[in-house]
């Protein structure tokens, strides 16, 4: 068996397969990590068969619809999951299975309503339900402490004290733990019963996870998030460095075009010598006849070289051929003490 544990930030995801079969599958991908779950899955002989999500994250975004698209693999979930991209909606009492592998579902609902472990061999995957020293928090959308507390007790912890754990979070640079040391030092287990589980558990006061109302928007719709859409658009393009920009500028028979597309007042203020001027929000429709040679070297900047990079993907799509992106964006242009222009400028 082979189980390779990949960590971002905070977050745990898993490589799972059958040497003998050279099948697999992976638990929990996050998207900033997806070329290197292909890359580990090519270098252990694998081929993937399922994306398993072991629940919906609020706090990272799933890598499953995108590797979904790319490798024609299906996702698996709870059935009360709300993504509707889900292929195989599994419940409790099936299992999944891969080569001489059988990973049997537990649906473990507390964290989330449609929280599963997956059980295989000696180890379970517990997604958030069971964590190193702690349990997933129960405050956010479809958390209930009362059903946390039934997955824990009910089912969880009766495996054998020797079964290794493999959570999808943990924040302290630990990897494993087991059944047995978790029912003995975890202090959300030390609890007497459930009313003073729940009572834990409620007045845990945690703040809620950056981009909690995105990764939600991202997880449950299969859509893509911001910095998503921007990676994607950069993979389009090419850039232009700050130096070469200043450089082109500089000389009077250069015909590049510099093209800022943040809001007038920012122009007003200050602006690349020479720039042109069409905010983000007006491109498409003024672009005809602020550059009417689609043939044109034209590089775009903004503020901080996000918005240019979505800019210059959509004037390539649109036949700018030779549109190119400021690398970096005019806040590193400003902060290297070069020459700035101001006023409103020309168009
Ligand atoms: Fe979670």
């Amino acid at each position: 068996m082979i189980l390779e544990q990949f960590r971002s930030g905070g977050c745990l995801s898993y490589l799972v397969g059958c040497d003998q079969h050279g099948v697999g599958l992976l638990v929990d991908p996050e998207i900033t990590l997806l070329d290197r779950y292909l890359a580990a899955a090519a270098q252990h002989g694998l081929r993937l068969h399922y994306l398993v999500d072991t629940h919906t994250h609020a706090d990272h975004f799933s890598a499953c619809r995108k590797l979904a698209r790319r490798l024609e693999l299906p996702v698996v979930m709870h059935r009360a999951s709300p993504a509707p991209f889900v292929d195989i909606r599994v419940d409790e009492g099936e299992c999944l299975i891969v080569g001489q592998l059988r990973l049997q579902i537990l649906h473990t609902p507390g964290h989330t309503a449609d929280s599963i472990c997956l059980k295989l061999a000696d180890c379970v995957l517990t997604g958030d339900t069971l964590l190193i020293g702690a349990t997933g928090r129960t405050d956010l959308p479809t958390g209930d402490a009362s059903e946390l507390y039934d997955s824990l007790f009910g089912k969880l912890l009766e495996l054998p004290a020797e079964t290794r754990v493999f959570p999808a979070h943990n924040y302290r640079g630990q990897s494993s733990t087991t059944i047995g040391d978790e029912r003995a030092t975890n202090p959300r287990l030390q609890v007497d019963g459930r009313q003073a589980f729940v009572a834990l558990m409620d007045n845990l006061n945690l703040k809620a996870p950056d981009h909690l109302t995105e990764a939600l928007r991202v997880n449950c719709s299969g859509g893509r998030s911001v910095a998503q859409l921007i990676a994607e658009a950069a993979d389009h393009i090419a850039f232009m460095p700050i130096d070469e920009v200043q450089r082109r500028i500089a000389d009077p028979a250069g015909e590049l075009v510099v093209l800022d597309v943040r809001e007038a007042e920012s122009f007003r203020e200050g602006h690349i010598p020479g720039a042109r001027h069409v905010p983000r929000g007006q491109l498409e429709l003024r672009v005809d006849s602020v550059l009417p040679d689609p043939l044109q070297r034209i590089v775009v900047y903004c503020e901080f070289g996000k918005i240019s990079t979505l800019a210059t993907a959509m004037l390539r799509s649109i036949g700018f051929a030779r549109a190119v992106a400021l690398d970096g964006g005019f806040q590193q242009w400003r902060s290297s003490g070069l020459p700035i222009e101001s006023g409103s400028g020309s168009v």
